[in-house]
């Protein structure tokens, strides 16, 4: 792969290199030896009982069985008794799909709470898991058009400021333009983020960053405010780098440490721009000048920590950081999205804020759409819509045999009964020679415009 360096700050982060694959692969394996079974009870050594996660009920107290987060990172663990129904909402909303409780410390079980299989609870995990609104072929049209749009805007802004300029109007149509789409089908305009190629990455940037912060949002069911708040820092989030001396910005070289000192001060630069726009949300201007700082306290402008960064600020981070490494661009095709999540993964509680990159992996899946992978048949395809109760098996797009011979187009789900093949690893598209963008029938961006 080719090693250049994109513009959004992977100095920081280039150095890092893990083995995301292990990490996948463990889970897989467990999966793959003891399957969920559509949320049956389970019985597990010793007296704790496995239940999906709709089955988790306020009364019930939630066991530690001491298994690596990294190998069930869809299992809650953390560990004690669940007093309300919030308690029990906020655990779904992030993202988990399971958890063991102990039956002798949990009254509500003891209380016959605890539901057969397969009875009312199948109707509410019906709800839960359904399907996108849209299907994918249906929405991608629409959620180009909303991404360009975007794209447009955000050329026009990073164009006016260094002219005095901001035309703020049009941005909460843009940002509720995203989430309409992502509430019909966020496969279709995540896909678009990550796998149209485009010489405008400045600006996909900035759309990319406001498009992951929102689905960060609702996956964690963030109320209306909220989610408008992240999607509109994520988009201005590097407005002030406009106003940065070309020379620094554009610098084809390392910067030097005073070059480096101006560079970081382009989340003030923004926050400047922003803060005293009428009737701007607060979060906004916060959420932009924090997108630097670091949990650990070594970000900057001010080297907050901890609770002192804004929860959008580390929102808009994560989005910011998986965008970079995974973006592709004219001269380099994108990282893998497993390898950007394992290389966030080991910056959990150093720049990452530890709970939420274990949110955003989970939110983004084992396979995300757009996935190249092997499977057990040898046979390559492209991932083309993800399974909320099974994220190993998704539906896949077979493109090549295992002798390499094209299969135009054989598309498997793989959590249906009747599949009985599984994905062994995901595979770089570079070495797989398969376009996922042209597989999935991604619109092409439209061609940059130069100032
Ligand atoms: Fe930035």
């Amino acid at each position: 792969m080719n090693a250049k360096k994109t513009t959004a700050e992977p100095a920081e982060f280039s150095g890092e290199r893990v083995c995301i694959g292990l990490l996948f692969c463990r889970k897989e394996a467990y999966h793959q030896t003891m399957p969920h079974n559509k949320a049956k009870t389970a019985d597990v050594a010793g007296s704790l009982k496995l239940l999906h996660i709709l089955e988790l009920k306020a009364g019930m107290y939630v066991a530690d069985p001491g298994i690596d987060w990294r190998e069930r990172p869809y299992l809650y663990m953390r560990e004690g008794l669940l007093a309300s129904d919030d308690a029990v909402r906020n655990i779904t909303a992030e993202g988990y799909l399971e958890v063991y409780i102990d039956p002798d410390r949990s009254p509500a079980y003891a209380a016959g709470a605890l539901p057969e299989a397969d009875s009312d609870g199948a109707e509410e995990r019906g709800k839960t898991s359904a399907g996108p609104k849209v299907p994918f072929v249906a929405e991608v049209k629409a959620a180009a058009e909303a991404h360009d749009a975007a794209v447009g805007y955000a050329r026009a802004f990073m164009s006016d400021i260094r002219f005095g300029k901001l035309d703020m109007s049009p941005a909460s149509n843009i940002v509720e333009r995203i989430m309409h789409s992502l509430d019909n089908n966020a496969d279709a305009m995540h896909s678009l983020c990550r796998l149209r190629r485009t010489d405008s990455y400045t600006y996909m940037h900035c759309v990319n960053v406001s498009v992951l912060s929102s689905m960060f949002a609702r996956y964690t069911h963030m109320g209306e405010q909220a989610t408008r708040a992240v999607g509109l820092a994520g988009l201005f989030h590097d407005l002030g780098k406009a106003l940065v001396p070309p020379q620094i910005l554009n610098a084809p070289r390392k910067l030097s440490e005073a070059e480096r000192r101006v560079m970081n001060t382009h989340p003030t630069l923004g926050y400047e721009q922003i803060k005293d726009v009428p009737s701007i949300i607060p979060e906004v201007p916060q959420g932009m000048l924090h997108h630097h700082e670091c949990y650990n306290g070594a970000g900057y402008p001010a080297g907050l920590s901890g609770h002192d960064v804004s929860d959008v600020g580390y929102i808009v981070a994560l989005a910011d950081i998986y965008d970079a490494l995974t973006s592709r661009r004219v001269y380099k095709d994108g990282m893998p999205p497993q390898r950007a999540l394992g290389i966030m993964y080991e910056m959990r509680g150093k720049a990452l804020h530890p709970e939420k990159v274990a949110v955003f992996i989970r939110m983004l899946g084992v396979y995300p759409v757009g996935s190249v992978v092997e499977l057990s048949d040898g046979s390559v395809g492209v991932v083309s819509a993800g399974n909320p109760d099974s994220p190993i098996k998704p539906v896949v797009i077979r493109v090549k045999d295992a002798e390499g011979a094209p299969m135009h187009g054989d598309t498997l789900d793989l959590a249906s009964p009747d599949s009985t093949l599984r994905i062994v690893r995901a595979v770089p598209e570079a070495t797989a020679g398969i376009d996922p963008a042209a597989v999935l029938g991604l619109p092409d961006a439209p061609p940059a415009v130069t100032a």
